[in-house]
C-alpha cells in the first residue's frame, strides 16, 4: 500500500527513522520490499533522476506496483530522490508519487526558498509532500559535484526561516556525511551538535540525513579480494545512524550499500563460477543477500517491527 510519506514521519519522529532506499531494478526492488517484510518495516522507496533514466521511468514505476501486489502486506512511500524543478513537476503531475525532493542547496539562500516554495504550492495542491535541502553535502549529486571543501554544514540559526518561507514538509540536512563509498575515511563522524539545535528550535519537524551507508567493511574486503579497487572506502558508524534516528532524523537515505551488496554477490559469484555466464544464479543470490541487508538495517533504524503499528496508524 502506497501511503503519504508525512504520515509514515508523524509515526516515527523521535522513536526511529524510516529507509528511504534507492532502486533502479526489479531486482533491487524484489530484494527491497522482501527484506522489509522479513523485518516487519515501513519505508520509503526513492528513485533519483538517473534512476528513471536508466531503463524508463514507466518501467520502474509498473515494477513498484507489481511489487505492491507481490507483497500486499507492505506499507510504503514513493519519493523522487533529488528533484530538479522540471521533474519534480513531472512526478507530481504523474500522480504515483507521495513526496519529491527539490535540492536546490547549491542556490544561494534566497533562490532555495523561492524555488522550494513553487515546488511546495505545486505538489501541496495534489497532496504530495515536499523534501528540500539546507546546507551542502560533500560527494557526488546527481547534476551538481560539491568538492569536499566547499561542502557546509546546515546553519541551525537558517532552518526557521527557511521552512516557513518555503513551506517544505521535511529539510535534508548537512550533519557531516557524503554520497557515495568514501566518507569518513578520516575518521570523522556526524554533527550531533547541529542535530540538536535544528530539532531544539524545530520540535517534531522531520529531517532527512542523506549519504547514510556504513560502508560495510566485510563487504569492501569481499569486494577487493574478488578484483574490486576500493581502497579506503568508509561509511557512517550504524551506532551514530542508531543515535540520530531517535533525535528527530526520522529519513535515512542510503543507496551506496545496496551497490556494495551487488558488486559483491556478481564479482564472487562470476569469479567462483568462471563457466557461468547466466545472469539469474547471481541474481537471485543478489536478491536474497539485499534483503538479509535491508532487514539488518531496519534493525539499526528502529523501523523493524513497527509495521503492523504504521498500518494501523495510517488508515
Ligand atoms: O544521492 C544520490 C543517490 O545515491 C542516487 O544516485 O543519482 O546515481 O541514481 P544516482
Ligand atoms: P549513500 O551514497 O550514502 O548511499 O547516500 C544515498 C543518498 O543520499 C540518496 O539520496
Ligand atoms: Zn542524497
Amino acid at each position: 500500500m502506497i501511503v503519504s510519506t508525512n504520515k509514515l514521519f508523524e509515526h516515527a519522529y523521535g522513536k526511529y527513522a524510516i529507509g528511504a532506499y534507492n532502486i533502479n531494478n526489479a531486482e533491487q526492488v524484489m530484494g527491497l520490499f522482501r527484506g522489509n517484510m522479513d523485518s516487519k518495516a515501513s519505508f520509503i522507496i526513492q528513485l533519483s533522476k538517473g534512476a528513471r533514466a536508466y531503463t524508463d521511468t514507466r518501467l520502474l514505476e509498473a515494477m513498484i506496483r507489481a511489487a505492491d501486489e507481490i507483497f500486499p502486506e507492505a506499507v510504503f512511500a514513493v519519493h523522487l530522490d533529488h528533484g530538479d524543478e522540471e521533474t519534480c513537476y513531472d512526478c507530481i503531475d504523474s500522480g504515483f508519487y507521495s513526496s519529491v525532493m527539490i535540492d536546490a542547496s547549491h542556490e544561494s539562500f534566497e533562490d532555495n526558498i523561492a524555488i522550494t516554495k513553487r515546488v511546495v504550492e505545486r505538489a501541496h495542491a495534489k497532496g504530495i509532500s515536499v523534501e528540500a535541502e539546507l546546507g551542502m553535502l560533500g560527494g557526488v549529486e546527481e547534476h551538481v559535484a560539491v568538492d569536499e571543501a566547499d561542502a557546509k554544514l546546515t546553519d541551525p540559526k537558517e532552518v526557521e526561516e527557511f521552512v516557513k518561507k518555503s513551506g517544505c514538509d521535511s529539510l535534508a540536512c548537512a550533519i557531516g556525511t557524503s554520497h557515495g563509498a568514501y566518507k569518513f575515511s578520516g575518521g570523522q563522524g556526524l554533527h550531533f551538535n547541529v542535530i540538536e539545535e535544528i530539532a531544539e528550535l524545530m520540535p517534531r519537524f522531520p529531517l532527512v540525513m542523506h549519504g547514510s551507508s556504513s560502508v560495510p567493511q566485510d563487504e569492501v574486503e569481499r569486494i577487493n579480494a574478488a578484483g574490486g579497487q576500493l581502497k579506503g572506502a568508509k561509511g557512517v558508524d550504524e551506532a551514530q545512524i542508531t543515535k540520530a534516528s531517535k533525535m528527530g532524523v526520522t529519513k535515512v537515505n542510503i543507496d551506496t550499500d545496496g551497490r556494495l551488496v551487488w558488486c559483491r554477490v556478481h564479482r564472487e559469484s562470476f569469479r567462483d563460477n568462471p563457466e557461468n555466464f547466466d545472469l539469474r544464479p547471481p541474481g537471485k543470490i543478489f536478491m536474497a543477500e539485499y534483503a538479509k541487508y535491508i532487514a539488518h538495517k531496519n534493525e539499526v533504524l528502529g523501523s523493524a517491527g513497527q509495521l503492523d503499528a504504521v498500518r494501523e496508524f495510517v488508515k
